[in-house]
C-alpha cells in the first residue's frame, strides 16, 4: 500500500523495530507504536500532558513544530536539553516522516 510508511524505533534495550504506519488514519508516532505491540507507558493517551511518550529523533527528518504544551511538557521532565526530544503523541504519521529514526525516551519505560 502506497499509504503506509516505515518507521525506525531503538527500544531502551538497544533492540531496533522497523514498524509500519498508515497515513490516512490520522495516527500519531506513539499510536502507530502502541499498534504494533512495543510496549510504551504514554500515561496521558496522546494530549502532550505526562511526557511519557518521550523519544529522541535520531534522522533529520523536518517535524512540526513544538507546540507550547510540548515544550513546557518536555521542559518539566528535564529532558528537553537531550536535543532532538520530542513526544511521540505529538508527532502525526505523515508521508514527511517516512524512515524517521527515534531512540524511546527513558520515561516510556511501563
Ligand atoms: S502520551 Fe502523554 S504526552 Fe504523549
Amino acid at each position: 500500500m502506497e499509504d503506509l510508511i516505515t518507521l525506525h524505533i531503538t527500544d531502551l534495550s538497544g533492540n531496533e523495530h522497523k514498524i509500519q504506519a498508515p497515513t490516512d488514519m490520522n495516527l500519531n508516532v506513539m499510536e502507530a507504536i502502541r499498534a504494533n505491540d512495543l510496549p510504551i507507558k504514554a500515561t496521558c493517551g496522546g494530549m502532550a500532558m505526562c511526557a511519557t511518550c518521550n523519544c529522541v529523533v535520531k534522522s533529520n527528518h523536518t517535524l512540526p513544530e513544538m507546540s507550547e504544551d510540548e515544550e513546557a511538557m518536555l521542559d518539566e521532565a528535564f529532558v528537553l536539553d537531550i536535543e532532538g526530544s520530542r513526544l511521540m503523541c505529538q508527532i502525526p504519521v505523515s508521508q514527511e516522516i517516512n524512515g524517521l529514526q527515534i531512540q524511546l525516551g527513558e520515561l516510556t519505560a511501563e
